[in-house]
């Protein structure tokens, strides 16, 4: 597939910038973009493949004759110009949560469940970032020995909601060290030197929606459609990258040695696993990559019956998260 006019809405996003790099990164070739935003960031310039690039305004006219278009805005922006985008005859990607649970719409995460681009309908959707992680984790074990339960505690960077959550994080570190009161503007809680649960909306049933997009997304991107799963979502004063400890319940017993050999030799995933130097998964370390860092691997000994297998996990949100599975289907749709 050769990509004629490429058009990225929420370019200068914290995504947006992700995907532009990994664009350059990974000599993805098209014949012209269009960088598109809203009034805070139109009119700003933005290097793409050393060339620059101004962002124009997203209007509903801006898709004719395109032949790929991003979107790396809100759900809302998606919902209202994506069917506009395909009207036009676009091949369209969303990494927003507005399409995501559409039986119609491929869901994927390249290297997890990418066979199901072939039946894309001409939109594409990524996945939440947290749930992207896990996945790419989860899924050569469970190919190997199906699982019974997951539970997943998250430590989510400031940058999954958003660059205007990282410049808050930066200025309440400083308030807080200069004794002044820290801005909580973008978050609805101080972030530095604090942790709080994750602040997507709370439903009737005690979960965010943030809880509930992983268990939803991930269920569907294993195919596991009744899998329990148990997830707690926590935002942590981390610029960049997204932790998560996870404990599976297998439906056998399972040994940590082929557990890890699994993982090591899985699409995506980078074992980090020295218990004597206490080196395992981190975020800093795990920034800017895109193989989800793996490791603290042990038997749980909560589970039953040396079913249970313990796992720390750490992946880059942005890319992993998001832009990389967009970058990856372009790349397998292309062969
Ligand atoms: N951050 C993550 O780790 C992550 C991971 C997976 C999925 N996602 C999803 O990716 C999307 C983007 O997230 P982000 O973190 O990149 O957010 P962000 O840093 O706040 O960037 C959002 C971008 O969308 C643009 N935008 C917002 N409203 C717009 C409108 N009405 N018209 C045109 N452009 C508009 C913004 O333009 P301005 O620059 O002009 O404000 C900005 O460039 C969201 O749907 C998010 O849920 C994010």
């Amino acid at each position: 597939m050769a990509i004629g006019k490429l058009v990225i809405v929420g370019a200068a996003g914290a995504v947006g910038r992700t995907l532009l790099e990994l664009l350059e990164e990974r000599s993805i070739a098209f014949g012209s973009i269009t960088l598109l935003g809203r009034s805070s960031s139109v009119g700003e310039t933005m290097s793409v493949g050393g060339q620059d690039c101004v962002i124009e305004e997203l209007t509903p006219d801006r898709f004719r004759g395109t032949d790929v278009v991003v979107f790396c805005a809100s759900a809302d922006v998606s919902r209202e110009f994506v069917p506009i985008a395909r009207e036009a005859g676009a091949l369209v990607f969303d990494v927003s949560s507005a399409f995501r649970m559409q039986a119609e719409v491929p869901l994927v995460v390249p290297p997890v469940n990418g066979a199901t681009l072939a039946n894309h309908q001409g939109l594409i959707a990524a996945p939440n970032c947290s749930a992207a992680i896990l996945v790419t984790a989860l899924a050569p074990l469970h190919a190997a020995c199906p699982l019974e339960r997951v539970t997943v505690c998250t430590y989510q960077a400031a940058s999954g909601a958003g660059l205007r959550a990282v410049e808050e994080l930066s200025a309440q570190a400083a308030a807080v060290l200069a004794g002044k009161k820290p801005p909580t503007e973008v978050l609805p809680h101080q972030l530095a030197f604090n942790v709080f649960s994750h602040e997507s909306a709370v439903d009737e049933t005690g979960m965010n929606l943030e809880e509930r997009k992983v268990i939803e997304e991930t269920r569907r991107i294993l195919d596991a459609p009744t899998l329990p799963i148990s997830v707690t979502c926590v935002r942590v004063p981390v610029v960049r990258a997204h932790t998560e400890a996870v404990h599976c319940v297998f439906r056998e017993a399972v040994s940590v040695e082929r557990m890890q050999t699994l993982l090591a030799d899985a699409p995506g995933v980078w074992i980090v696993d020295d218990p004597a130097a206490s080196h395992f998964p981190m975020p800093i370390e795990a920034a800017n990559r895109n193989e989800v860092l793996v490791g603290r691997l042990r038997a749980d000994p909560g589970a039953p019956e040396g079913r249970g297998l313990a796992l720390l996990i750490s992946g880059d949100q942005l890319r992993r998260g998001a832009a990389l599975n967009i970058v990856e289907a372009l790349e397998m749709m292309r062969h």
